[in-house]
């Protein structure tokens, strides 16, 4: 039985503290002076047994703490309320306060929230210490809400404000956060559960899809370790929750091949090597009794046969019942040719067994003398599990004959063939293939037991460790997604977490079942039979690879193809080969733009100038607008000073407004260019997006300005009103109206003119 420790189990950084904090006060402490826990320091009924024989007692409440006359109080990593606390000192108790800082802050929310008059709503068990802590900290005024289903009955207020017990499920806290979100006015949200917890059952829950079965060791009043038991269930493992590793039972281990063990924030490191011990233990004692009863019946095999020609139909071994007799095997030899060299790992010295030799005596071997001695003695020396190279000698239904050297020949059954066999095996093996296989053992006719799948099991491991080793890649074929990440076919099971599939985050792992996968190893347990891959590292060496490629090559003015990978208020960033380049707003397009994303679109491609590159690479600065047609060329030949434009005001600015004569091309109305009269601000007379004609007054070509003036173009309007007003008045059909006064032509200009 395979056994896989979880790798955050055990104290976690609060308790740990609280614990240390406790050993350090006996030595400080002098006797008799009483130290003492306000509860139980951890839930743990063997630490806190041990601590009882270094002096440290445990009281149930402040009430209990009269008994003893006034000393040291510790606070466990669970806090208490403020209220309690003042009781504790005003008895003359000295507090060494171990709560763990992630309490403190949790319990800093809430009595910022009860103060801001938020009704503060505790993710949590109203009778767990910690939660009747954090309570006390909004004066009693909080609600501890153990359920969504709970958090519904409540009713709420205008201002609600929401945090959790440290060791609750994100999960749950996040449903509940969202219920708020639509049924209040305003939320404040404090994320107080504490990240050791969300990883430990993140890692249990990832070692639980990987087991037969879990043990979660941890005190039965512990809250974080029955948080564990039902993360397990969730799994559909069986659990068994236990607190010493006295209670663990044999009969729990039958027909499991991989467990897991599982420990609380309350569970010392010794408790938890003493259980994965045990189970070792009984795992080995199983193992032994499997091996001797193997034996035993290999012993009684070589009996039978030494009384009689081997009976096929009584063979208790399927795989060998149509084994050939040694004549055919001889002649199989013929037809293959010579003998097959043996590559032998770590060879054992030979070693003699009477009832083999007799054996053998029993059996003609094709050789005689000392050569058949030679060769007997070699095929002794094989190890169970030894892997060897053999040649495909003839490949049947049930299976295939390899000669494995050594004068001999081993049986491969069909079951030990690779995974995922077809039916008909001549398909995927041919004769004088040759192969890999794992050596299990001789049968009573002198023929090897032999397994491929086992060898290629072996390989694969082999293949993952040099990879590792050796920093290289390996391939596979993601098979499904899991809990927490992709489970990778690799000759073996690995795991790639979901935050090693791809440099980015994927919210949708489902894309990646089929698909082969090149990865680097992160971590391998053969023991655990835990291999942790990683796609992200290959990605992001192939990035680094194209950057170093890219920034070689590329030069400022270049222009070359990108992809649009974010966009942002200020621009966007284009991945121009391994690295990204800021395309800036402003250099978009020659035009005004509202937002980057009214001209692109994260995906899209386009081309782009390297305008600037900076600090060795890491600032590139791109341009669009540079290889597009620039609108001052045609605005150059098209227009000239004096002639009238039509436009829109962009936007005003204290001394002038803008506007838009062309795409890309602005020109600057000067407030003194406004209108005829006195302007205070530009506002009185355009606003942005106003449509308006204006005379070019200035084009200046080096510094590419234009110039404009609404007021010369009311000159230009009065001069052709005065003209019209004239024409008509010379054809006798109009006269000047009585009630036009001054104030009148001033508006429209007249007067002026006229006073010219
Ligand atoms: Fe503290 Fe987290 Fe442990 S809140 S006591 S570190 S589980």
């Amino acid at each position: 039985m395979d056994v896989i420790v979880a790798r955050h189990a055990g104290f976690c950084f609060g308790v740990e503290r609280a614990v240390q904090m406790a050993l350090q006060a006996i030595e400080d402490t002098e006797y008799p002076q009483p130290l003492c826990t306000l509860g139980q320091l951890i839930h743990n009924p063997l630490v806190v047994k041990s601590l009882e024989e270094k002096g440290i007692y445990w009281v149930q409440d402040v009430e209990e703490l009269q008994n003893y006359s006034p000393g040291t109080l510790i606070i466990r990593s669970h806090g208490i309320a403020p209220q309690v606390l003042q009781v504790v000192q005003e008895n003359g108790w000295t507090v060494l306060d171990a709560t763990c800082p992630y309490v403190r802050y949790a319990q800093t929310c809430a009595a910022l929230l009860h103060a801001e008059e938020y009704q503060v709503l505790i993710f949590g068990n109203d009778e767990h210490p910690e939660v009747q802590g954090i309570l006390g900290h909004t004066q009693g005024k909080g609600y501890a809400v153990s359920s969504k289903a709970a958090l519904e009955e409540i009713t709420l207020k205008k201002k609600v404000g929401f945090l959790a017990q440290t060791t609750k499920q994100m999960a749950t806290f996040a449903q509940m956060a969202h219920f708020l979100l639509k049924h209040t006015k305003e939320l404040r949200i404090f994320n107080t559960i504490c990240t050791v917890t969300g990883e430990r059952q993140e890692d249990v829950r990832r070692i639980s899809n990987m087991v037969d079965l879990m043990l979660v060791v941890g005190g039965k009043n512990s809250a974080n370790t029955r948080n564990l038991v039902s993360v397990c269930q969730e799994s559909g493992t069986k659990v068994y929750h236990i607190q010493c590793p006295d209670e663990i039972k044999p009969q729990w281990f039958i027909n499991i091949d991989k467990a897991g063990i599982a420990a609380g924030a309350s569970t010392p490191n010794w408790i938890i090597k003493e259980v994965e011990e045990l189970m070792c233990e009984k795992s080995e004692e199983k193992k032994n009794e499997n091996n001797e009863l193997e034996e035993q019946q290999d012993q009684l095999q070589q009996e039978e046969t030494l009384e009689s020609v081997p009976n096929q139909e009584n063979s208790e071994e399927q795989d060998v019942s149509d084994v050939e007799t040694p004549e055919s095997v001889s002649k199989n030899e013929e037809e293959t040719g010579s003998e097959v060299p043996v590559e032998v790992k770590e060879p054992k010295e030979a070693e003699t067994d009477t009832e083999q030799e007799q054996d053998t005596a029993e059996e003609p071997h094709p050789m005689e003398g000392e050569e058949a001695l030679k060769y007997s003695q070699m095929l002794k020396s094989l190890r169970r599990g030894q892997i060897i190279k053999g040649k495909v000698v003839e490949v049947k239904e049930d299976g295939v004959f390899v000669d494995v050297g050594y004068k001999t020949e081993g049986f491969i059954p069909k079951r030990e063939l690779e995974q995922g066999q077809g039916e008909d095996l001549s398909e995927d093996l041919q004769v004088g293939e040759e192969i890999y296989v794992s050596f299990l053992g001789m049968d009573d006719e002198g023929i090897a037991r032999l397994s491929k799948r086992k060898a290629d099991l072996e390989q694969a491991w082999e293949t993952v460790r040099n990879a590792q080793k050796e920093d290289t890649t390996i391939t596979g074929k993601a098979t499904k997604v899991v809990k927490g990440g992709l489970v990778v076919d690799i000759g073996l099971r690995g795991f790639i977490p979901a935050s090693h599939v791809a440099i980015e985050y994927v919210e949708n792992l489902d894309q990646f079942v089929g698909q082969e996968l090149e990865m680097k190893v992160l971590e391998v347990e053969k023991k655990n039979n835990n291999v942790v891959l990683s796609r992200k590292k290959v990605l992001e060496e192939q990035q680094a690879q194209m950057k170093e490629e890219t920034l070689r090559n590329l030069q400022e003015d270049d222009v070359v193809h990108g992809k649009v990978t974010k966009i942002v208020d200020f621009g966007a960033f284009v991945d121009i080969g391994g690295i990204e380049g800021l395309l800036h707003i402003s250099e978009m397009s020659w035009g005004r733009i509202e937002h980057p994303s009214k001209v692109l679109k994260e995906g899209e491609e386009l081309d782009v100038k390297v305008l600037n590159i900076d600090q060795g690479g890491e600032r590139i600065s791109l341009g669009l607008k540079q290889i597009l047609p620039d609108p001052w060329d045609t605005f150059i030949s098209k227009y000239q000073v004096g002639d009238i434009v039509d436009g829109t005001i962009t936007k005003t600015v204290s001394f002038g407004a803008f506007m838009e004569i062309e795409n890309g091309i602005e020109g600057l109305i000067h407030i003194s260019q406004l209108a005829r009269r006195h302007v205070e601000t530009p506002d009185e007379v355009v606003s942005a997006g106003q449509s308006v004609q204006a005379k070019v007054i200035n084009i200046n070509e080096g510094e590419r300005k234009v110039g404009l003036s609404l007021k010369e173009m009311e000159v230009e309007q009065q001069k052709q009103e005065v003209e019209k007003y004239e024409t008509q008045q010379d054809e006798g059909n109009i006269t000047i109206m009585d009630h036009m006064n001054k104030d009148d032509l001033d508006k429209f200009g007249i007067g002026d003119l006229n006073d010219n």
